[in-house]
């Protein structure tokens, strides 16, 4: 049994000690100066490991083949449909490998991806490896509605053993098509008795409204956990119009993982200037009550060419992005990789005895961790 010490670190508001032990993980938690160990490690900040709600690992490592030159979304999804002619079962497994030991590198021991259903390869691959701490979303990267054989290699998809139904209803090719398309996902989610994932509202046009629909749907509580990924139309939504989604998006418990990355440099690329920064706008979803979340969404993939798979890069970025750089907001986005971030998977972690895992920092608070944004000490008993 080896017991590590971390003495007068930093959690959440208090400095504590935490005794660690490698067998059975936290072993005490209590005011500084009252416990002992065989290994002291002084200061710094201790944190729960992250979670990641929303990447895609069938197309991450992949953007170098085919550079996105206009920048767009549309061209992101056009180069991917060549890519993912050429997958072969053993590169989507090496690939997701190496993405995921990237992400623990970085401290976070949990991920969501949504796996393209237009390559039910790729889906078997991703299925393969899936376990308690790695979900699949069957995400129709090209819609339902608008070609032949895609509702039913999506339908195919999530009947193999996808954790949660996804959609594009944005990329359909009518406002009509899109709101039917998310109620066929709450419908097919329901059957399954799966949770609901969709892409929703990825685009720049304040008219793009599937949002609504996805709430209404859920506040009939048929489906256990729905999540609206990306949400930028609300960015751009007339003020009175963003004030009644948000309260929706509020009470119908809908969370939204914004993925500040990738949407701000997806976003505002048919705008001359000003340009709109094309991000759900989170102080406002937070004053709601909302629940958010943040995601990577692309590591090295067709539509970001960067990409570390450091959830802190994320937080960054929203930090810049959405103007919250007051200390409490700071704090919060931090948090929210070790809170919200799990609510797709289960119980949020905690420091406290019997957790199995915690992640330490050197630096003295959130705010410098999010400055520096290193790698954690990683501890898994
Ligand atoms: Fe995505």
């Amino acid at each position: 049994m080896s017991l590590v010490l971390f003495r007068d670190t930093r959690c959440l508001d208090a400095q504590v000690d935490v005794l660690w032990d490698d067998d059975r993980g936290i072993a005490a938690v209590a005011p500084p100066g009252t416990l002992s160990g065989h290994e002291i490690v002084e200061g710094g900040l201790v944190t729960p490991p992250f979670a990641e709600p929303h990447v895609h690992l069938d197309a991450a490592l992949l953007g170098a083949r085919a550079p996105n030159r206009s920048g767009t979304l549309r061209e992101g999804i056009a180069n991917w449909a060549r890519l993912r002619e050429g997958l072969t079962r053993d590169d989507v497994i090496a690939r997701a490998r190496t993405t995921l030991a990237m992400y623990r590198e970085h401290g976070c021991l949990r991920v969501r991806t949504h796996v393209d259903t237009g390559s039910l390869l790729a889906v078997e691959a991703l299925l393969s490896m899936r376990d308690a701490n790695l979900q699949v979303v069957a995400f129709p990267q090209e819609g339902i509605l608008r070609a032949p054989r895609r509702r039913e290699a999506w339908e195919r998809a999530v009947e193999m053993g996808c954790d949660a139904v996804g959609a594009i209803p944005h990329f359909e090719r009518t406002t009509e098509e899109g709101w039917e398309s998310v109620r066929i996902a709450f419908r097919l989610a329901e059957k399954h008795g799966l949770r609901v994932d969709l892409h929703c509202d990825e685009t720049d046009d304040p008219g793009s409204r599937n949002l609504e629909v996805a709430c209404a749907e859920a506040m009939k509580e048929t489906v256990p956990h729905v999540v609206a990924g990306h949400c930028t139309a609300m960015h751009s939504y007339p003020q009175p119009y963003a004030a009644k989604v948000m309260e929706l998006v509020a009470s119908a418990g809908v969370q939204v993982v914004c993925n500040p990355l990738d949407n701000v440099v997806l976003q505002g690329r048919y705008d001359g200037y000003p340009r709109r920064r094309g991000l759900a706008p989170v102080d406002q979803l937070w004053a709601q009550g909302a629940t958010v979340g943040i995601g990577h969404d692309s590591v090295q993939d067709p539509w970001y060419r960067l990409g570390t798979a450091s959830l802190l890069d994320a937080a960054y970025m929203l930090v810049h992005v959405g103007q919250l750089t007051s200390e409490t907001d700071m704090k919060r986005v931090v948090r929210t990789l070790h809170t919200e971030n799990h609510d797709a998977f289960g119980p949020r972690p905690e420091i406290a005895p019997g957790a199995r895992a915690m992640l330490w920092w050197d630096a003295a608070d959130e705010v410098e961790l999010l400055r520096t944004r290193g790698k954690p000490r990683l501890l898994v008993a």
